[in-house]
């Protein structure tokens, strides 16, 4: 008997543009690298293990990809799909269920590919263009830090997140764990925020979270204008690829350098549309640590926005 659940894997690696790794069945179809597992989830590390094991290629998984397919709980297994860039190989081996396997520039195989294939493609496709243009904003953004007379932290802390989120999450800079951790909202602030974003029904792992500058003001110092400036083309930038429909803005120097709202004690709670993106406002978690009254304000504005972003079709 069958498993219930299958996965697959959309193998790409980087040319002049994409190119995809399909295997041929038997019966000469074009399909992308699937297996039969037990039960559901063992998430994209067991992936990238599994493709290492049986093709001979290695492979990093990109982490926030999700595209599930439900199954017909007969014939049709559910099927759970993730986005491997391709690194370093000699051969690459075929397992005995394919006849062959070949890689094909995008372009190609979508005039290849059957109608569901041809959708999973163009949405995998879209998501890599994305990811890989973030990658390389965050090397650029990187270079930043040998700027002369530099003060912030060198250590770039990178946004995290879906690089299709409909939602992104902006801060203030990294505090002194996330300049340890080099992940955005890991220390005494991102913890609340996290429990916080739960109880109002909004999910972190589908949201893609940074912050106006992305090193560490040493001493927890506010960013300096200047710095915040110096960091807006690359926030700007990580905006015009995400394309999110909504933003909230996580105090004072996020309200002010991407929504152009000033005091957030004043405008917590407001909704404001400008070029296509809906801008939600509302206090800094570490405001919300240390003031019990800004935490229930924050509460209802993240409750409202939650109702705003679900109350909306995708
Ligand atoms: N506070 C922020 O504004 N950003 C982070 O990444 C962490 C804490």
């Amino acid at each position: 008997m069958g498993s219930n659940f299958s996965e697959g894997a959309i193998i790409y690696k980087k040319n002049s543009d994409f190119e995809f790794l399909f295997f041929i069945s038997e019966k000469g179809e074009l399909d992308i690298f699937r297996w039969d597992i037990e039960k559901e989830g063992k998430g994209h590390k067991a992936a990238e293990q599994a493709i290492g094991k049986e093709i001979g290629l290695k492979v990093e998984a990109l982490p926030y990809f999700s595209y599930e397919k439900p199954g017909n709980n007969k014939s049709i297994p559910n099927l759970k799909v993730f986005i491997l860039r391709a690194g370093n190989y000699e051969k690459i081996r075929i397992p005995k269920r394919y006849s062959s396997c070949e890689w094909l520039p995008y372009k190609e195989a979508i005039k290849k590919a059957d109608q569901h294939m041809k959708a999973l493609l163009s949405y995998a496709y879209e998501y890599i263009r994305r990811y890989e243009e973030i990658q390389k904003v965050n090397k650029e953004y990187m270079r930043l830090s040998n700027s002369k007379g530099w003060k912030l932290s060198r250590r770039f802390v990178k946004g995290e997140g879906p690089v299709n989120a409909k939602v992104m999450v902006i801060g203030q800079a990294p505090g002194e764990n996330e300049d340890k951790m080099l992940r955005p909202f890991v220390g005494r602030s991102g913890k609340l925020l996290d429990q916080m974003l739960r109880e109002a029904g909004l999910k972190r792992g589908k949201m893609y979270i940074t912050s106006a500058v992305q090193f560490f003001p040493p001493k927890n110092r506010l960013p300096t204008r200047e710095e915040i400036e110096m960091c807006k083309p690359f926030l700007t930038k990580q905006v015009s690829i995400i394309k999110p429909k909504y933003i909230i803005t996580l105090g004072n120097v996020a309200a002010k350098t991407i929504a152009g709202v000033e005091n957030v004690d004043r405008n917590h709670g407001i909704v404001i549309k400008k070029d296509g993106i809906t801008y939600l406002i509302t206090y800094h978690p570490a405001a919300a640590l240390r003031f019990k009254r800004i935490k229930e304000l924050m509460q209802k504005d993240l409750l409202k926005f939650s109702n705003i972003i679900n109350s909306k079709k995708e």
